[in-house]
């Protein structure tokens, strides 16, 4: 990976995470690396690092062998149309990260070449995301490359295409929700005493302990429930009045309503 020039089309919040996370676990030169922008004042902090930038799309296509489209969903058939001249058909990886872009939507303007299209979520910024990624006319050492380029950058997973906008809501729409869990327990913390920091400090460190419990030992979640919930203790009091309220209901129904979006 050392030696693949990657350049990334945007530099917002998507674009600028993917490259920050590649100076920050320095797998990538920054001389390998290009950014562009329409507003180049949003790539000064590239710049200074010694990251390839600018405004032209074409410039950095012609530089990359893997090509990262970061821009809205709504941008990518007129940024495609731009840069499809540039495209190597060769030896060029494209990645699309956005959402409800099909394969066949990109291939319909650039033709044929590996194309991944990758859901990622907003914790890319410090290498925590999880991205769910698909491909199309790729060979094992093309998936292995994106693969590795995404796990730098948390954790990643080749899902089938047609899995990719239920593994948006659930990968990517997902840390709304659990903000918003954390926000109400942080609201519920400060009704029985705490201050707001402290209380967030608690429930958000709390939330990682969780997650990280599931992850490292591959244990159920009710296996872990069960484990905090005493016969008669607070804990299973406080789940029931939850569950009581909708809780597991709720979440579901949510997850519902936003894979339902993508039928409209
Ligand atoms: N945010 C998420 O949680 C998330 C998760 C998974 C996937 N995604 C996908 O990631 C993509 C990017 O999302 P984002 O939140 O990073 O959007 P964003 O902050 O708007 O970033 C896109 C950037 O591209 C720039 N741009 C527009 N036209 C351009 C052009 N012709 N050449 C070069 N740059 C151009 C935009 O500049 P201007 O602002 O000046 O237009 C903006 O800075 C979207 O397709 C989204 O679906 C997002």
């Amino acid at each position: 990976m050392n030696n693949l020039k990657f350049s990334i089309i945007g530099a917002g919040n998507m674009g600028s995470a993917i490259a920050e996370g590649f100076l920050k676990t320095g797998a990538i030169k920054p001389a390998n690396i290009w950014i562009t922008d329409l507003r180049v004042e949003a790539l000064d902090h590239f710049k200074a690092k010694g990251v390839n930038t600018g405004s032209n799309n074409k410039e950095a296509v012609a530089f990359a062998d893997v090509l990262i489209i970061a821009v809205k969903p709504y941008l990518v058939k007129t940024i495609l149309d731009e840069i499809k001249p540039q495209i190597a058909h060769s030896r060029q990886i494209l990645i699309s990260i956005a959402a409800g872009i099909s394969i066949s939507d990109i291939e319909a303007t650039t033709g044929k070449l590996p194309i991944f299209r990758a859901i990622p979520n907003t914790a890319i910024a410090i290498q925590e995301s999880m991205t769910c990624i698909a491909d199309a006319n790729a060979n094992q050492e093309q998936k292995d490359l994106v693969m590795s380029v995404f796990n730098l950058l948390g954790k990643a997973a080749l899902i089938p295409e047609d899995m990719m906008n239920a593994a948006t809501v659930i990968g990517s729409c997902e840390t709304a929700y659990i903000l918003r869990f954390i926000r109400a327990t942080v609201e519920g913390g400060v009704e029985i005493g705490f201050k707001p920091d402290l209380a967030q400090l608690i429930v958000s460190q709390t939330v990682l302990g969780a997650a990280k419990l599931l992850l490292t030992t591959n244990s159920h979640p009710e296996v872990e429930i069960d484990k905090v919930c005493t016969p008669k203790g607070i804990t299973i009091v406080g789940l029931n009045e939850m569950e009581h309220a909708g809780f597991s209901s709720s979440v579901m129904k949510g997850i519902e309503a936003a894979y339902s979006v993508f039928k409209k």
